[in-house]
């Protein structure tokens, strides 16, 4: 079974077994099969994963389909999605019925099921902020389960099936709280200086914001579709109070956002530009001219291309601020 059109970053890799998901009766048979199997790989929209080249775990792809309102409170929708469902798809339904929220994280690649998997976010939301609850087959056990927020172990681009042993976890459908009486969230720089959403101030609408996140988007990422990537490849790395003020000291220019507790996040696309790496090619990989924290595949790499950038960017970032940097997709063994 062939994945290079099946990950983003179009790296090339096929697996030994692949099943499709796209209803609950094939659930026990999952599980029988799981057994079998060494490991299994859960591959909802490969938009976060580095593939091997040959993948020996039993590969799931994520194909269940449905969007409906499951639930609502004086305050709240409460709106469900089967986890094949593409994300920025059902953000723009959301928003087509009146059920506004997300569309801070509109375009971001990938499924609804792999969504809280790394809690995405972008543009002042994460998804945590908006989650329901979520269903998941526990594969080792073979048994269906319902997950509340405090069950996920939501952090910053990380949750309990980021951690747990890979391939235990199926997530089926994702539950989200949507507002009946919406606010703007606007705090995020590239929003704050928008023209269109400066004009509209305090008329905005939920469809405004969409449409300017995709602006912002389309002008700094690249389109998966047209050159392989990711997204961020690497997380915000947080440092502490003298960590940074050391790093400030040096580069007065340092972009980082104070944390609660003290701590700063520091913007690693900026430490990877200022580095010198932004555009720079290597092989059939580089980093993307427009923004230092993706890596692009310009065709036919493996992921040990890509692996080796990021080693290379990883070791020059910590001779030259001290910074260790963490990978942000999900390197699959
Ligand atoms: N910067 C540079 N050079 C670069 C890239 C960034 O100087 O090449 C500077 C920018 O000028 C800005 C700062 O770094 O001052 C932050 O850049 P940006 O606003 O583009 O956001 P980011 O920190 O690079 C994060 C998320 C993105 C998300 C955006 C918007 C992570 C790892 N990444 O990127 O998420 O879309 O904020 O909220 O947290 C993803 O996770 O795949 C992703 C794309």
């Amino acid at each position: 079974y062939d994945l290079t059109s099946f990950n983003t970053l179009t790296l090339r890799s096929h697996a030994l077994a692949l099943v499709t998901y796209r209803s609950p009766g094939q659930l026990p048979l999952f599980s029988e099969m799981a057994s079998q199997h060494d490991s299994v790989f859960v591959l909802g929209g490969g938009s976060n994963v580095v593939l091997p080249e040959t993948l020996t775990s039993l590969v799931v792809k994520v194909e269940s389909r449905g969007i409906r309102l499951c639930d609502q409170t004086p305050t709240e929708w409460v709106v469900e999605a089967q986890a094949g469902e593409c994300w920025h798809d059902f953000v723009a339904h959301c928003l087509d019925q009146g059920w506004a929220g997300l569309e801070n994280l509109a375009l971001i690649p990938g499924t609804v099921g792999a969504a809280p998997v790394q809690n995405i976010g972008a543009y002042g939301v994460e998804l945590d902020q908006r989650f329901h609850s979520l269903s998941a087959w526990d594969l080792r056990a073979g048994r269906q389960v319902e997950m509340r927020p405090e069950d996920c172990d939501f952090s910053y681009r990380n949750s309990l099936f980021k951690q747990s042993e890979p391939g235990r976890w199926l997530i089926l459908a994702v539950r989200f709280r949507l507002p009946k009486r919406w606010t703007p969230v606007l705090g995020y720089p590239d929003l704050q200086r928008h023209p269109a959403l400066q004009a509209v101030a305090a008329d905005i609408t939920p469809r405004q914001i969409f449409d300017a996140v995709c602006e912002v988007r389309r002008a700094k990422l690249p389109d998966p579709a047209v050159l392989g990537n990711a997204g961020s490849f690497f997380k915000n790395p947080v440092v502490d109070r003298a960590d940074f003020e050391a790093i400030s000291k040096v580069h007065p220019q340092v972009v980082a956002y104070p944390l609660a507790g003290g701590q700063y996040k520091l913007a690693a696309g900026w430490l990877i530009d200022q580095a010198g790496w932004k555009g720079r090619r290597v092989g059939p990989v580089g980093v993307h001219d427009r923004q230092a924290l993706v890596l692009v595949n310009y065709g036919g790499a493996s992921a040990a291309d890509i692996m080796q950038l990021a080693q290379a960017i990883k070791d020059d970032i910590a001779l030259r601020f001290g910074v260790a940097l963490e990978q942000e997709p999900v390197l699959v063994a």
